[in-house]
């Protein structure tokens, strides 16, 4: 088991924070509380991503046919997990969650709650080291590459930032998935309000944390070249398939870009 240090703050606790969880420590809340001086509407960002997943998920297995996902940087277990949403639609669904923030494995047991008739699986793994993923034998055991598959990056590519080349990344995960799979992102972007996330990522990267911000061009073209787009396309998390018509945060509040493509 890989050491708990309480006392740096990680993403996924802050994420926690965010969303008004119980999982987070000191060091967690501070930086949280320093990003969220500057990007006020932090918070609503966060709730509007995750709702964004939900959906993603909800179309995937309901739509799309998809019955395997692969879900790196699942974060802390939160209400509307990806294999809850999946099984709720399509019980026989397999989902394999990956992140590297120690506290997550300590509370992955809440994401093996499987249905019987699917399987779900949990791996303390790097998105940076995508062939330890894909050659991870929980993961060859849970999901068959012949078949279609989800892969998950949903809020974790800001935490990747260029020198760590996630394009190579993405392409060495997106070439290991079978025609017809599927890849779900999301990414906070600084062009909707050039000083909120920009104060967010500056305190990230204070506190030793990777945080890089794209805008809609960039994060396009880092996701999702080469795959046929699912309309709306890349838009804002709150604009992508939003349920009713009720009213939505401004650009600027949600500042979050989202995508769903298809491999053909
Ligand atoms: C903002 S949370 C997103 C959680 C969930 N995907 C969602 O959108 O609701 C980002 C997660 O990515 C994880 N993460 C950050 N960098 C990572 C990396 N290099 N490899 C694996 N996980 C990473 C963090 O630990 C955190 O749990």
């Amino acid at each position: 088991m890989p050491e708990i240090d309480t006392s740096k703050p990680h993403p996924a606790r802050m994420y926690d924070y965010y969303l008004g969880g119980k999982n987070h420590f000191a060091a967690d809340r501070e930086t949280a509380e320093k990003g969220l001086a500057g990007w006020r509407s932090g918070r609503v960002a966060a709730r509007e991503n995750r709702a964004f997943l939900g959906r993603a998920v909800r179309f995937l297995a309901a739509e799309a046919g998809i019955r395997q996902f692969l879900d790196i940087g699942t974060g802390l277990p939160t209400t509307g997990n990806v294999h809850e949403v999946a099984q709720a639609v399509a019980p026989s669904s397999r989902v394999v969650y990956a992140d590297n923030d120690p506290l997550v494995l300590a509370h992955a047991r809440a994401l093996l709650t499987s249905s019987p008739e699917g399987r779900t699986a949990y791996i303390h793994a790097d998105l940076r080291e995508p062939q330890s993923i894909l050659s991870d034998p929980a993961v060859l055991a849970v999901l068959d590459f012949s078949q279609p598959v989800a892969l998950m990056l949903v809020a974790v590519l800001h935490f990747v930032p260029d020198e760590f080349k996630p394009a190579q990344v993405i392409a060495t995960l997106t070439g290991a998935l079978a025609p017809g799979s599927y890849l779900v992102a999301s990414h906070i972007t600084g062009e909707h309000d050039p000083e909120g996330p920009a104060t967010g990522a500056r305190a990230y990267r204070a506190a030793g944390l990777p945080a890089q911000l794209r805008d809609s061009g960039q994060f396009a073209r880092l996701a999702f070249s080469g795959l046929d787009l699912v309309p709306p396309g890349v838009t804002l998390v709150s604009e992508w398939r939003p349920h009713g018509d009720g009213p939505r945060p401004t650009p600027a509040e949600v500042s979050w870009y989202g995508g769903v493509g298809r491999i053909p």
